[in-house]
Formats: C-alpha cells, structure tokens, sequence
C-alpha cells in the first residue's frame, strides 16, 4: 500500500509511514493545538515530491499561510509561482482562487478547478477547516463530510479536514467529518505546572496498526512540529477537580458505615 508522508517524520512513525493514499483524514482539536502548522508540514512534503498541492482556507488569508510556512522554511510563494501550489482563500481575497460563499458545493467546484489547472497526477487537500461550511447548518454536517469524500476519492485526493470545536460543542461539529473519515488525528492541550502542553494521539487510521498513545508534541521556531515519544501522563493530568473527588469520598464512606 502506498502512503503519503505528513511532513512530520516523529508523526509518520506512528502510523506505519504515512496516511494511505486516498484517504480522507480528519485533523481535530481545540485552538492553537497544531492543525493549521501540520497542514502546512503535508503540503510543504507535497511540494517537495512534486504532487498537486491545494490549501483551502477558511480561518486566516492566504498570506497568513505563506508566512506561518516560511517561519519553518518553507517557500509557499515560489510553490505557488511554480505552479505545485493553489491556496484558495475563502476569507478575503479577489482574485480567481476565492470562493464566493462558504458552500460546500462552492468548495467542491473550487477544489476539481484547481486540479485541473495543477495537472495529473498525485494529489494532496488541505480543507482548513471544513467545519466552517457548516456553521449555520451542523445537522449537515455528516452528508456534506459524505458526499466530499466521494468526489474527492474518484479525484485521486488524499486530503486532510480539518475540524474544530470546543470540547462543549462537540456535538454540534464534530461528528459530520469524524465518521466518514479513513482517519482521525487528534490534539490536545492540557496545561501542568502552568505550561501550555500539546498533544497528539491516532484516534483512527484505516487499514494501519498505529500508536494507540498519547504523544506529547513541540513547534520548534524554525523547524516546526516535533512529537515525542509517548506522553506518560500524571495523575493530576486526568484527576477530577478536587471537589468532586471529596464529594465520591465522602457518599463511599457514607455507605461503608
Ligand atoms: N514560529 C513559531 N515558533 C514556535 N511556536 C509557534 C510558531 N508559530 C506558531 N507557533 C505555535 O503554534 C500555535 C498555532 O498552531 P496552529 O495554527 O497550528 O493551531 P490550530 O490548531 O490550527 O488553531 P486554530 O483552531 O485556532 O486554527 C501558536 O499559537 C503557537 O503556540
Ligand atoms: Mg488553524
């Protein structure tokens, strides 16, 4: 079976080398977690094996894109001139790689007209994100996840989507792209000793005997994301708030007397 690398070697490790060609792998988790910088690792890979390169986004401009690439050395412009790379710019933007609204047809249109412009050959998506095209309309959510994967997989895509939410609102986003996806790459975020720490774990991934850990993981100014071997996780990581576990304390040794 033929897989592509993410761009992150330490991430590849952890699922037998790559993401199977053609899948459709959703990229989930909580803000400032790493989707958007491991999105820009699978394209920049892309760029660098000359595959067909697309980068929807609908959260920050094309420019924001280009220059979070270049803080790790990678050249998004000279991609883009080349011609291995179209960002559509689903924020701002007039020129001919926009969308119009945030329709999911709109995208689909969008995303096979850039294609055809790229060329044959190997191609690789990046939707960022694709739960903004169902904002308004969350019961959507799983038909439009649906009805993409099966436009994409006959297009010879092998795409990341991501999805965000708040762990509150994880009903009303999460689910439409987690279930149609080959593949889920969570991250995390948990803060110890009053330092931010990220995480990633393999949620799911098709046809892969993949880590079933924790890992935590470093954006390195330069160079970009790093995960490390497994995370081992403290007990106060995972622990109730105190006042609950004097709460179950208290009703355990009310029902031993
Ligand atoms: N040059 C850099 N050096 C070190 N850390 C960086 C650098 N650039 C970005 N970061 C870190 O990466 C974070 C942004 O990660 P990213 O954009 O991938 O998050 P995200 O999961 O896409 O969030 P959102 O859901 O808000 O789009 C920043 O908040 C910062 O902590
Ligand atoms: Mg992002």
């Amino acid at each position: 079976m033929e897989r592509l690398s993410t761009g992150v070697p330490s991430l590849d490790k952890l699922i037998e080398g790559g993401i199977p060609r053609g899948f459709m792998v959703a990229v989930v988790g909580e803000p400032g977690t790493g989707k958007t910088i491991l999105c820009i690792h699978f394209i920049n890979m892309g760029v660098l094996n000359e595959d067909k390169n697309i980068y929807v986004t609908t959260e920050e401009t094309r420019e924001s894109i280009i220059n979070q690439a270049l803080q790790f050395g990678m050249d998004f412009r000279k991609a883009i001139e080349e011609g291995s790379l179209i960002i559509i710019d689903a924020l701002m933007g007039d020129d001919r790689w926009t969308l119009k609204y945030l329709d999911i047809d709109e995208l689909i249109n969008k995303v096979l007209e850039a294609k055809k412009e790229l060329g044959y050959g190997k191609a690789r998506l990046v939707i960022d994100s694709l739960s903004a095209f169902w904002l308004n309309k969350p019961a959507m959510a799983r038909q439009y996840s649906y009805t993409l994967k099966k436009v994409l997989s006959k297009w010879d895509f092998t795409t990341l989507a991501v999805s965000q939410y708040a762990i509150t609102t994880m009903e009303a986003f999460g689910f439409g792209v987690e279930h149609v996806a080959d593949g889920i790459i969570r991250f995390r975020k948990s803060t110890r000793g009053n330092v931010l720490k990220r995480y990633v774990v393999i949620e799911k991934m098709r046809q892969t005997n993949h880590s079933l850990y924790l890992h935590e993981i470093h954006i390195v100014p330069g160079r970009g994301m790093i995960v490390t071997s497994p995370a081992v996780l403290r007990r106060e990581d995972i622990a109730l708030p105190e006042r609950v576990m004097k709460k179950i304390r208290e009703r355990r040794e009310g029902e031993e007397l």
